[in-house]
């Protein structure tokens, strides 16, 4: 065991201590290694260890896109804390059982606490309740199941949820998953800052109730993925009061800087959601694996996902504990709060926070560099740590500046110091900056717009 372990961190250590030089992405052929790497059959005998360490961290691993790497800029960067890394090996090679209480009593009590502890961070009430899922998409899955079971009848077909044109597409198909067809999801436009509008979800839903539908939810964005929008979640509370729709909303990427107090000040009325999802593997920065599903009421969890079976042992009622299997879809699991936990309790909170209120700053000074350049335009402001912009050339048709855009993205990427990714915003092709990563500082932004500034150059028509 010593022995696998010592050969696996001689090659970690040199990995993870080398990121800041690493290529932020480097895919080259990555494809060609891919179809090499196929094979039909499973090995009948084995190969040594180091042989296969070695396929990894000297092949597999360097041909991807470097999602732990501080020049990650892209999509919603990930983390990867190595504490968690090591809580994960514990959990995998102790292998305890926490899909049900009775099991491991002790070891499901400490990642109740770090649900807990988020529960307390989302500002919901004392009978909030929730687990840890594998990601964000299985989250929202979740909650939409929770709230279709607590809002509808079972013949819920008739049922309506409301999305914007900025919410993540894992809530279209959550609703698919949970028998929704598409025509009961109602996109709604967002206004200039991407954040959906109250008018006109307010007349979706007058109409929807005219034709004898039944609205029920309504999902709002606590940092969306495209832009970082934050809907008007107090506007959106009160009117779900009003008309007695469930609020949730999805903070995956946003939801951690709740601990920073300009977090708290965007995202003011989330306290107010029936249920949230927020993504320690995005703002916590712990490797992926880890989403997590917060409720307002924790019974509306159990009464959506609990089951029995004679061969399961009794399961909780005491409201102090809790058996995962009766508030999500899953009866064995791994034991994923671990990785939250061990680096929380190691740290405390303070560095997450102060690490978080970093990444705002980086985001905002990005944005302020960024508008100075002659012809680019901040298409979306950071409202939290993403920002979008786009060169702009008046003269030119829309397309031709779309493909301006793409060559400009290709000419930043191509430094391999930073990796962006573009998106489409109301029609136009866009750059996108996220800043997320534990491991990106100010000497990385800096990188960021000199390599923007060389590639406009290379651009420059
Ligand atoms: C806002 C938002 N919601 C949901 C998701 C889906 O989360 P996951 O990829 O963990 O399934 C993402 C992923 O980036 C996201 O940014």
């Amino acid at each position: 065991m010593e022995r696998l372990v010592r050969l696996a961190m001689d090659r970690i250590v040199p990995h993870v201590t080398s990121l800041p030089g690493q290529p932020a992405a480097d895919t080259e052929g990555a494809e060609a290694l891919a179809r090499e790497l196929i094979e039909r059959d499973p090995p009948e005998t084995g190969t040594p260890a180091e042989e296969l360490l070695d396929l990894l961290f000297t092949r597999a691993i360097p041909k991807s896109f470097n999602t732990a790497s501080p020049g990650y800029l892209a999509y919603i960067p990930g983390g990867g804390l190595f504490q968690a890394a090591v809580a994960d090996l514990v959990a995998a090679a102790t292998n305890r059982y926490v899909g049900v209480f009775a099991a491991a009593p002790a070891l499901v009590q400490l990642e109740t606490n770090v649900v807990r502890w988020f529960a307390r961070l989302a500002g919901l009430p004392p009978g909030a309740g929730g687990y840890l899922a594998s990601g964000g998409s299985l989250a929202n899955f979740s909650a939409l199941v929770a709230a279709r079971r607590d809002r509808l009848p079972e013949d819920f077909l008739s049922g309506v949820l409301y999305v914007s044109d900025q919410t993540h597409h894992c809530v279209a198909k959550a609703a698919a998953l949970a028998g929704f067809p598409a025509r009961r999801v109602r996109e709604i436009a967002t206004d200039d800052g991407f954040r959906l509008r109250l008018d006109l979800l307010e007349q979706a839903v007058a109409d929807d109730r005219r034709n004898g539908l039944r609205p029920f939810l309504v999902t709002g964005n606590a940092g969306s993925t495209n832009t970082g929008a934050v809907d008007d979640l107090p506007a959106l509370a009160d009117f779900c009061r009003r008309e007695r729709l469930w609020l949730h909303v999805d903070a995956a990427y946003g939801g951690f800087f709740l601990l920073t107090e300009r977090g708290r000040r965007a995202m003011a009325g989330l306290e107010s959601a029936d249920s949230v999802v927020l993504d320690p593997h995005k703002g916590l920065f712990l490797p992926y694996g880890a989403g997590c599903l917060l409720v307002r009421d924790a019974e509306t969890l159990r009464r959506a996902h609990g089951s029995e079976a004679d061969y399961l042992p009794g399961m909780q009622r005491d409201p102090a504990f809790v058996d995962f299997c009766e508030i999500s879809p899953e009866l064995s699991r791994s034991f994923r709060g671990l990785a939250a936990w061990l680096p929380i309790k190691m740290h405390g909170l303070g560095p997450f926070r102060r690490n978080l209120d970093e990444k705002l700053d980086l985001a905002l000074w990005a944005a302020d560099e960024l508008r100075l350049r002659p012809g680019v335009e901040i298409v979306a402001e950071p409202q939290l740590s993403l920002l979008a912009f786009r060169l702009v050339r008046p003269s030119r048709p829309p397309d031709a500046v779309d493909a301006l855009n793409r060559r400009l993205l290709t000419a930043i990427n191509g430094r391999g110091r930073v990796h962006l990714t573009g998106t489409n915003l109301k029609g136009r092709f866009v750059l996108r900056l996220c800043v997320l990563s534990f491991r990106t500082h100010a000497d990385r932004i800096r990188a960021a717009l000199e390599d923007v500034d060389a590639a406009l150059r290379e651009v420059a028509e």
